[in-house]
């Protein structure tokens, strides 16, 4: 066995972060399998291209025969799975991708990883580490007073896209407590940062505002999430893979809930003060549309677990992350279009079109 790690989906938002960081930082080699879906953009590799601690593979977790060469090839001490499909409007579509990928692709991912691991020796048998990359909307929805998701939060996914993620995890708890294999599974909350695909709400609505069209407020506005700098998350995942219980999951979240019209608020008052309009505020494109079919009402991650047994705290507050944020897609305007061409316009007519407004 050797020292390097595979991630998958490690050319999406979170993943990128993660291997950028692993591997700037100097923690060893990545092997990255990508199946470059519409949300997996080599772009985001851009800065270790070139940087042999980081080996890009074009690939599918689904895969079997692949993933067995791949593991047979470069001996890693750890899988780190962020592969999956992501976007719940896109789930209410078209779910078939998402039982695909999350399901069928995490199975075989882990019947490859455990073919591998029954073949390592003990003492490098008890190293191995397979880290399941999940989110609280496995948890369902909670009330305005209900108290925040702990690990123990029965599982009560609502849309196609938890319900497929609820399986995975499942299935990645089944295998720790069937055959022993060492998994362990993190839940994470909304994360935004860089390399956020503009599908989500929050690069979206930068997006948007910088190009003078609506800002989409599903129903009300009132439902709310609890948000966590991707580079927090990312620091929440190594600090699991170091000193995790194997079988054990960990909650990650930020400590910041708001309401998605609130979010959006502090949106268009930084963008009035970094790139102001000729007149009045980017608050006068927010427009109301049709809500989601399903919509979760308020999502909260209480992470006390990971602070208390693994000394891990999120090291950005909202206020400052989303500053962070709001500068990173100003500064990097090239790369919003490059991912908002092609593909992109498609699902923006998809999915604004029947709430009654034209964004493409
Ligand atoms: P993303 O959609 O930005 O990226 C997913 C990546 O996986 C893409 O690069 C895509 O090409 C790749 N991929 C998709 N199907 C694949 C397959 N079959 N084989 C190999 N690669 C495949 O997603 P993200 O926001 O970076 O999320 C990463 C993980 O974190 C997901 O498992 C997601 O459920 C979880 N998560 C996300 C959030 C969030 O706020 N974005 C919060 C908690 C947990
Ligand atoms: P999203 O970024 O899609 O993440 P998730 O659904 O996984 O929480 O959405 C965040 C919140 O913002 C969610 O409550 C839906 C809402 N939303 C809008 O109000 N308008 C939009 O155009 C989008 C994409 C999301």
């Amino acid at each position: 066995m050797n020292n390097c790690i595979i991630v998958t989906g490690g050319a999406g938002f979170i993943g990128s972060n993660f291997v950028n960081a692993w591997v700037k930082g100097g923690l060893g080699q990545v092997v990255n399998l990508d199946k470059l879906t519409y949300a997996g953009n080599l772009a985001n590799l851009a800065a270790i291209e070139h940087n042999p601690q980081h080996i890009f593979v074009h690939g599918d977790i689904a895969d079997s025969a692949k993933m067995d060469d791949l593991l047979k090839q470069h001996q890693p001490c750890a899988i780190v799975n962020f592969a999956a499909e992501s976007h719940v409007d896109r789930s209410i579509h078209a779910p078939g991708e998402f039982i695909q990928t999350n399901i069928v692709g995490t199975f075989n991912l882990l019947e490859s990883a455990r073919a591998y691991w029954n073949d390592l020796g003990d003492e490098y048998k008890d190293k191995f580490r397979f880290l399941h990359v999940s989110t609280d909307e496995v948890y369902g929805t909670l009330t305005a007073t209900e108290p925040a998701f702990t690990e123990t939060h029965a599982y009560q996914p609502n849309s196609p896209y938890s319900a497929s993620k609820a399986a995975s995890d499942h299935l990645v708890r089944a295998y720790y407590h069937t055959y022993k294999f060492p998994v362990l599974t993190t839940n994470c909350s909304n994360n935004y940062g860089p390399y956020h695909f503009p599908e989500k709400l929050i690069p979206l609505v930068i997006h948007n505002a910088l190009a003078g069209k609506p800002l989409p407020i599903y129903g009300n506005g009132q439902q709310i999430r609890d948000w966590l700098y991707v580079e927090d998350h990312c620091s929440a995942i190594r600090r699991v893979l170091e000193a995790g219980t194997v079988g054990e999951v960990y909650n990650i979240g930020g400590w910041n809930e708001k309401a998605n019209l609130d979010v959006v608020h502090t949106l268009c008052d930084i963008l009035d003060k970094e790139k102001p309009k000729q007149s009045g505020s980017y608050r006068d494109q927010i427009t109301f549309v049709t809500d989601r079919p399903g919509h979760d009402a308020r999502y909260a991650i209480d992470a006390s677990k990971i602070e208390r047994e693994l000394g891990w705290k999120p090291a950005e507050t909202f206020e400052t992350g989303i500053l962070k944020t709001v500068k990173w897609y100003l500064a990097h305007q090239a790369w919003v279009q490059n991912v908002t061409s092609g593909e992109y316009k498609n699902w923006v007519n998809t999915n604004y079109q029947e709430r009654g407004e034209e964004l493409a």
